[in-house]
């Protein structure tokens, strides 16, 4: 089934970032995902207040960009939230909701993150859905159940038609920004699970594309994206130089 999948290596830029690095990175990602086979799409989702340079400065280019983060309010006075809509506005195409970190340290429960993700599918984002265990649940032996609830408290809420077209991300916890990659046959061993509750919801839902995230580097890259059920990369530490980017971005097309 991942034969029919493209692979897609997104760049979560967390809270990095200046103007004068940003123009220098992003004209180095643009101009090499121009060079990358078809099948190979990248993204890049900034902090906000970037939106408006990256809409600039990748205008044109095959990168897609988007935010790390959407409220789950439309309008309102909530201060200091940003709504799905605003992110699209600026051409945006991609938000990246329950990541491991606003869940951590922003108490985001499984069903904020579902409103969440419904939110960004109504201004017409792609939700890149983040799903992770700790250290100590993966040691209670519990990632499935964890996982599961957290993929299943999303798909709950969509309509089939709206589900077809989120993305998951699997990111172990215990992987992210420690150099402690997941091996390529523990990651698979979790998409595939991931992949079986999809393919459970129909076919069009059993098609989305489940990355893989947390220590992903040029040097363990293809590997990883070779699994069958491992259809790319969210990736943290590495998207800001361009050099390891790109090379992650390389492997996505060397496994095609
Ligand atoms: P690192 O690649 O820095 O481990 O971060 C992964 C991540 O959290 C991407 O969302």
């Amino acid at each position: 089934m991942s034969q029919q999948r493209k692979k897609l290596v997104v760049g979560n830029w967390k809270l990095h970032g200046r103007l004068a690095d940003n123009a220098v990175l992003l004209d180095a990602v643009a101009q090499a995902a121009s060079r990358l086979p078809e099948q190979v799409k990248v993204g890049v989702c900034v902090p906000c207040p970037y939106l408006a340079q990256t809409q600039t400065l990748l205008a044109g280019s095959v990168v897609g960009w988007g935010s790390q983060d959407v409220s789950a309010h439309l309008q309102g006075a909530y201060t200091g939230e940003v709504a799905a809509e605003m992110v699209a506005e600026f051409g945006a195409t991609f938000a990246i909701v329950g990541h491991s970190e606003r869940r951590a340290y922003h108490r985001e429960s499984a069903d904020l993150v579902a409103i969440k993700a419904g939110r960004a599918l109504t201004a017409g984002l792609t939700p890149i859905v983040c799903v992770g265990e700790t250290l100590e649940q993966r040691e209670a032996g519990t990632t499935e159940q964890v996982v599961g609830v957290q993929l299943d408290e999303v798909l709950a809420r969509l309509s089939l038609e709206e589900a077809a077209r989120i993305v998951v991300a699997y990111e172990p916890v215990w992987a992210i920004g420690t150099g402690k990659s997941a091996t390529a046959a523990e990651a698979q061993a979790v998409h595939a699970f991931l992949r079986k509750l999809l393919v459970a919801r129909g076919a069009e839902v059993g098609g989305v594309s489940v990355l893989y995230g947390g220590s992903v580097k040029p040097d363990n890259a293809e590997e990883l994206f070779r699994q069958p059920d491992i259809d790319g990369g969210l990736i943290g530490g590495a998207s800001l130089k361009a050099q390891d980017f790109l090379a992650i971005c390389n492997a996505a097309a060397a496994t095609l």
